[in-house]
């Protein structure tokens, strides 16, 4: 089986209801970035980062996969899939995708603020005073801005395997998630979808790009799967 890489971003889970970051109505418009997902935000205002993400925690279970997510797991068995994903959902794992990287972390895990390595499952809120087995507080489980990116290897190393890259759905402006792409074989064919695609074909000779959302795209690009996989 061939192995098909998926970059998803915002955008993936746009049409289940979650904001992107960077549209016209995206959360940024909304928040500050810097006061809600970097550490000095966090130091600076505790409460309102916790808040910011106990809202998106909440948020997650009143939302469902949509077609897009479901589409990609339905094609596990004809490809070896690995989801490469800035997305803090689990809209990918709910959908039923198996190999699932989250590339800024998970909105339903927490971890010690002293200890990166202490992560546990979280489905409440998140309060001050809400600490890991060695007494610390716990934090969002989320890399914010001027983190270090820990499965940026593990990214980069399943990007480099990948016989056909996909990306859905991302603004490709926040790096190094946007640089996975240059890690791919030469020549292999990319599929971008997009409503507003920042990437075009004087970036790359074999891309394909849907300018759609990312339900329409996924469709096209299963379609265009199943035909190559039938010649
Ligand atoms: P952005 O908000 O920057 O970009 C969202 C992309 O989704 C844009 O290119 C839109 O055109 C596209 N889009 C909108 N609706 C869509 C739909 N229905 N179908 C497909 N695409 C659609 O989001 P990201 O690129 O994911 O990081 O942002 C990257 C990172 O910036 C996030 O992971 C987050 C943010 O700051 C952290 O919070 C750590």
């Amino acid at each position: 089986m061939k192995n098909l890489v998926v970059l998803t971003g915002a955008g993936m889970s746009a049409e289940s209801g979650i904001q992107t970051f960077r549209d016209a109505d995206g959360l940024w418009e909304g928040y500050d970035v810097m006061e809600v997902a970097s550490p000095q935000g966090w130091y600076k205002n505790r409460e309102l980062v916790l808040d910011f993400y106990n809202q998106r925690r909440k948020q997650l279970f009143a939302v469902k996969p949509n077609k897009a997510h479901l589409l990609l797991a339905q094609l596990q068995g004809k490809f070896h899939i690995d989801i490469i994903t800035q997305n803090v959902d689990d809209l990918h794992e709910r959908s039923g995708s198996k190999n699932v990287l989250h590339l800024h972390g998970e909105l339903l895990k927490v971890r010690s603020t002293t200890n990166e390595n202490l992560i546990y499952s979280w489905t409440g809120d998140l309060k001050t005073g809400d600490k890991c087995e060695t007494g610390s507080q716990l934090r969002p489980h989320i890399v914010w801005f001027g983190e270090a990116v820990p499965m940026l290897d593990k990214a980069i190393e399943l990007t480099k395997k990948a016989d056909i890259l996909v990306v859905i759905g991302t603004s490709m402006q926040v790096y190094p998630a946007a640089s996975l792409i240059h890690y791919i074989k030469d020549n292999i064919p990319i599929y971008f979808i997009d409503p507003k695609p920042s990437i075009n074909q004087n970036n790359f000779s074999n891309i394909t790009i849907y300018a759609e959302k990312a339900s329409d795209g996924v469709e096209k690009l299963v379609q265009n799967l199943n035909n190559e996989l039938m010649c």
